[in-house]
């Protein structure tokens, strides 16, 4: 949205001048007087033109903007207790939340959040009248039947085949701790990828990158950690480049590793792992921007801040250039995309596998200054909207022929069993003006709002072009 107005730098007269106090009083007076009607005019203009042209183009368009509202409730304590065990309790306990019950692997409630395989999305029977239709949080499974193995995931858009790839953890194998205080996981497998032209049903090409099942000091030994895996394409060099977290069990090494392919289904040969910038790199992603130039953004020390840098021409490194972004905020789960020449970021909080509140952020060069500008999260009840709808960001995926439209990718992780982690996609989009004011200047943002929309059950609307 281009409702951007600038004050000027240098102000009618510089200290020292013989110009009046009232003067500069009464000009800047009248300057915010023509900020605050020029905003107006453009944030009317801009959000008219956009209704329009979705209304006019995608009557469907609408019911991607529902709100959609969830009355769960916590159902009460199962069984009596004692009089006695009543007494000696002397405060009640702190009544259970949502959270409590998603995290707790034994709740009643289970099957609202990790819904059985009966309900499962499934397009082997396509024929049926659910076609197309995205259940968040549901089992979803391949062309082949099986539950897609593909979290932490990303999406390319292979231009020459016109088809979607989708990358991520193949972690169907058992959830056990390492060590007593180590966090629950999976042995690396690999890198799971899927095929689709209508990003709806997925076929199963296979593992793309596997794990190293012998050589104990090999990156991708199965003891260690393989995350968060995204794929580019790099004109240059007509390479698929993949980039993904590579860790120890304990997440100390924190490095980034590297794979290419001369395809997109792979095989991906493994190049090698660094630390970026000599810095510490675990939650991260790349992003491809207009002009070809991609860049790595990495959470780092100590998760604390993030970190943002292009890569060289071929993609296979980082240069020497970074920025470090959000300092102090600790985010992680960065997902990147890009709207009307502004760049826009979704962030998880850092709390393991439990959900937190996602938020965005926006900024009109890559490198920054970014600014926060709130949760995304628009629908489902309070509890939903804090946790990112159970979720944790991964990816944000264009949609083309719906402008200002993208597909919000999340994983809502399962502790207890890893492998059963599902999968969350909902309608993003950029549209309106933002509810907060900016930070650190009094300008007005360039930028608009960004809204995910929860839905139990939605499809894209019919007749969406599936391809650019
Ligand atoms: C689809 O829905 C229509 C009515 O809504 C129904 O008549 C038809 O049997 C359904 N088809 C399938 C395969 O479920
Ligand atoms: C094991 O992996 C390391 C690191 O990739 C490599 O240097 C070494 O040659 C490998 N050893 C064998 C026996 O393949
Ligand atoms: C991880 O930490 C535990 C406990 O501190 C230790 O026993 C184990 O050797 C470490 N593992 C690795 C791979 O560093
Ligand atoms: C990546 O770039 C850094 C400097 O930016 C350099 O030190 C390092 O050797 C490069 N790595 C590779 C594999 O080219």
């Amino acid at each position: 949205m281009r409702n951007k107005y600038r004050k000027p730098t240098t102000l009618p007269c510089n200290a020292g001048s013989r110009c009046s106090t009232s003067l500069v009083l009464w000009s800047l007076l009248g300057f915010l007087l023509f900020l605050h009607l020029y905003s107006y005019i453009c944030n009317r203009d801009t959000n008219g033109e956009e209704s329009r042209l979705h209304v006019s183009h995608h009557p469907q368009f609408r019911e991607l903007q529902e709100v959609e509202e969830e009355n769960i409730q916590v159902p009460p304590p199962k069984g009596k207790r004692s009089p006695r065990a009543e007494k000696r309790r002397p405060k009640p306990k702190r009544p259970t939340t949502l959270i409590d019950e998603f995290l707790d692997e034994n709740s009643q409630m289970r099957h609202v959040f990790f819904p059985g395989l009966k309900r499962a999305i499934d397009p082997t029977q396509a024929a049926g009248n659910d076609s197309y239709y995205y259940y968040p949080g549901r089992i979803w499974l391949d062309t082949d039947g099986n539950p897609i193995q593909a979290h932490g995931g990303g999406v390319l858009y292979d231009k020459s085949s016109r088809t979607y790839y989708w990358y991520g953890e193949y972690k169907d194998g058992p959830t056990y701790h390492a060590h007593k205080k180590g966090a629950a996981r999976v042995d690396i497998i690999g890198v799971g990828c899927y095929s689709s032209k209508d990003l709806w049903s997925w076929k199963h090409e296979g593992i793309v990158l596997a794990a190293e099942e012998t050589n104990e000091t090999h990156d991708l030994h199965k003891s260690n950690v393989l995350e968060r895996p995204k794929v580019i394409y790099n004109e240059k060099s007509g390479k698929y480049v993949m980039w993904m977290h590579v860790d120890d069990a304990n997440y100390t090494k924190a490095a980034v590793g590297v794979a290419i392919s001369d395809t997109p289904d792979g095989p991906f040969d493994y190049l090698g792992s660094h630390r970026p910038h000599g810095y510490e790199s675990r939650d991260m992603t790349i992003f491809k921007d207009d002009d070809g130039v991609a860049y790595l953004i990495y959470s780092s020390e100590d998760n604390s801040e993030l970190h943002m840098g292009p890569l060289t021409e071929d993609y296979l490194n980082v240069t020497s250039v970074v920025r470090r972004i959000l300092v102090g905020q600790r985010r992680e789960a960065p997902a990147l995309f890009k709207h009307h020449g502004i760049y826009y970021m979704i962030t998880s909080g850092c709390t393991g596998w439990a959900p937190n509140e996602a938020l965005a952020h926006a900024a009109e060069s890559i490198l920054g200054p970014w600014e926060t500008i709130g949760n995304p999260c628009i629908g489902g009840n309070k509890m939903f909207r804090v946790t990112t709808f159970f979720a944790q960001s991964t990816f944000v995926l264009p949609l083309p022929g719906l402008p200002g439209s993208f597909m919000f990718m999340a994983d809502r992780w399962n502790p207890a069993d890893l492998r059963d982690s599902r999968y969350v996609w909902l309608p993003l989009i950029v549209a309106g003006p933002v509810d907060q004011p900016l930070e650190y200047s009094f300008e007005f943002p360039l930028w608009s709002r960004v809204s995910i929309y929860w839905h139990r059950k939605w499809r894209l609307p019919q007749g969406w072009s599936r391809f650019k």
